[in-house]
């Protein structure tokens, strides 16, 4: 509670619309809209409004929420061959996040990569985690309960953020941009939270052209995983592209885009 007293000044209604203030356990704006505080985390979303690949993703993830990490260590060993901690320590360390600095994490998941941001922004950083899934939230929100600094957790939709303008330095947005209705909006409110001149490192599926991927394992994660059938989003008004690699032994693209002023 008292990480979220020191937020409040940049939290808003859902999309930054309206500013927020503590009435009891709720969290209410100046139109009568009202959040629900519960464990902690504040739930800044209306889950049936929620419409089109938003509501039955969050539908799936809320059910594989349990077993996420484990599909990550084992299926994703299997399947890749790929260790994927040790993926996700090299892409964290590959980018020019500054000590002290503050950063939101959109489709946080478990926070997987909460401990390394972590490490990344120092004990005198500011991180913020957020996810559309409540399973996944609550699962978030124990695993960084100890850690400094200490996230603050919060269930959003990352098409409609729940931060005032300008409220970060650094987005890291890995592993969601293609589930959404439309990626493209997802972005320009991923600008909208960040500062000119900040940074946005946003990662996704992809099979990289210069590492091939072929035969019956292309195949194969083309039906598990639709998410590698889709293209990477346009890039909207307000970012432009700094940096692009490819991560995950070419299974992943990660990108480097600055908030610029339009
Ligand atoms: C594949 S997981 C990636 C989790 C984590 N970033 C990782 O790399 O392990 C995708 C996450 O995106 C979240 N997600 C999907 N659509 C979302 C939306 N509209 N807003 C916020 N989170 C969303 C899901 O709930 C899920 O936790």
């Amino acid at each position: 509670m008292e990480n979220l007293e020191t937020w409040l000044p940049l939290i808003r209604s859902p999309g930054g619309k309206s500013a927020l203030c503590r009435q009891g356990q709720d969290l209410v704006d100046d139109t009568g809209g009202r959040y629900p505080v519960q464990h902690g985390i504040p739930r800044l979303v209306a889950p049936e409004a929620l419409e089109g690949d938003d509501a039955s993703w969050n539908i799936f993830f809320d059910w594989i929420a349990p077993l996420y990490e484990l599909n990550e260590r084992v299926g994703v060993r299997l399947l890749c061959g790929l260790d994927l901690r040790d993926e996700q320590r090299r892409i964290v360390e590959s980018l020019a996040i500054a000590p002290g600095s503050s950063l939101l994490e959109v489709c946080t998941g478990p926070g997987v990569y909460q401990p390394l941001l972590a490490k990344a922004v120092g004990p005198q950083g500011r991180l913020a985690a957020l996810d559309l899934s409540w399973g996944m939230v609550r699962r978030c929100a124990e695993r960084t309960r100890k850690q400094l600094p200490t996230p603050l957790v919060v269930q959003g939709n990352g098409a409609a953020l729940p931060f005032a303008d300008a409220s970060f330095d650094n987005v890291f947005h890995f592993g969601g941009i293609k589930l959404f209705n439309s990626p493209e909006h997802a972005l320009t409110e991923c600008a909208r939270v960040l500062r000119p001149g900040g940074l946005l490192f946003l990662g996704d599926e992809g099979f990289a052209p210069t590492i091939p991927v072929r035969g019956w394992r292309r195949r194969l994660l083309m039906r598990v995983n639709p998410c590698f059938q889709r293209p990477p989003p346009e890039i909207p008004q307000g970012l432009t592209l700094k940096k692009q690699q490819n991560v995950y032994d070419g299974l992943a693209f990660l990108w480097t885009l600055e908030r610029v002023e339009t």
